[in-house]
């Protein structure tokens, strides 16, 4: 498929989702200010204190430079379950919307370098996948959606400097994990792409966009 289709695809979905999102009334007054701090301070325990990311029992995902767009429609959806999540579940479904909004514009202008540590073996594999795709077994190019850089666009996600083993996590198991119950939401555009990796293939694209700056 050209990525002028898959850009075609991908508006349509976003904004099927965008528009039965916005049929709720959504509170976008600010947190006071107090309960934003203490709430980062809390987040930043996990995801680290530029929000870098974390390699604990969990490997805790980089949120410095995330697209709020979508940190925003990843909060709601641990919050809706979704996305299932035993961790974030707890964490988010305690939050006001209006908080969700306030924490999600947060980490945007954090750049702390990438958190490395990725085997370096197949990372010129990964960047061809990145950037063509495997046409023969229906995987498109990422940086069609994800940007020539990894950074992401709204409800897309920035992937540039994502924690290895947690890239790892999200794409060899995707489907236990997204998408859970009857709404169709954005899970669904990234689904076929992470079905079709393989684990070698799914190794050297993560390790690739692990080091992007
Ligand atoms: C106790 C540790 C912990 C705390 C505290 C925590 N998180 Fe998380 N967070 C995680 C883990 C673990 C994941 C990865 C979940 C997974 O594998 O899906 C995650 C995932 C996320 C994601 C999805 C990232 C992505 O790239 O899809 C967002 C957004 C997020 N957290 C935001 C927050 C915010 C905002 C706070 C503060 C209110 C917070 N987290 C507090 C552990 C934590
Ligand atoms: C058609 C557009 C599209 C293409 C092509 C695409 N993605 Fe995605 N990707 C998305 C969307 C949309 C999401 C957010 C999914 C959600 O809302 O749960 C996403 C999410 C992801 C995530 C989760 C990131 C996180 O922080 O949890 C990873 C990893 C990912 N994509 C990797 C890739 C890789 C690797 C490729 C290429 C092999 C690729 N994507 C190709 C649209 C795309």
């Amino acid at each position: 498929m050209s990525a002028t289709g898959l850009r075609l695809i991908l508006q349509t979905a976003i904004l099927a989702v965008a528009f039965s999102v916005s049929g709720h009334a959504q509170e976008r007054l600010a947190p006071a200010r107090g309960g934003l701090e203490a709430k980062l301070e809390y987040c930043k325990t996990c995801h680290g204190l530029s929000g870098q990311g974390y390699l604990g029992y969990f490997a805790m995902p980089r949120l410095a430079g995330q697209q709020p767009e979508y940190i925003e429609a990843q909060l709601r959806a641990f919050i809706e379950r979704r996305r299932s999540n035993p961790v974030m579940q707890n964490v988010a479904h305690v939050l006001s919307p209006s908080m969700v909004t306030a924490l999600a514009m947060h980490f945007k202008n954090l750049n702390p370098k990438p958190f490395g540590g990725a085997p370096r073996g197949s990372i010129a594999t990964g960047k061809k996948i990145y950037e063509e795709g495997l046409p023969e077994a229906n995987v498109p190019a990422c940086s069609a959606c994800h940007g020539n850089e990894g950074k992401g666009q709204n409800e897309i996600p920035r992937l540039a400097g994502q924690v290895y083993p947690y890239l790892v996590g999200q794409l060899t198991g995707w489907k236990q994990q997204r998408g859970q119950g009857t709404a169709v939401d954005t899970s669904a555009i990234m689904a076929p792409t992470a079905h079709n990796l393989t684990r070698s293939q799914v190794e050297a694209v993560a390790a690739y966009v692990s080091y992007l700056q």
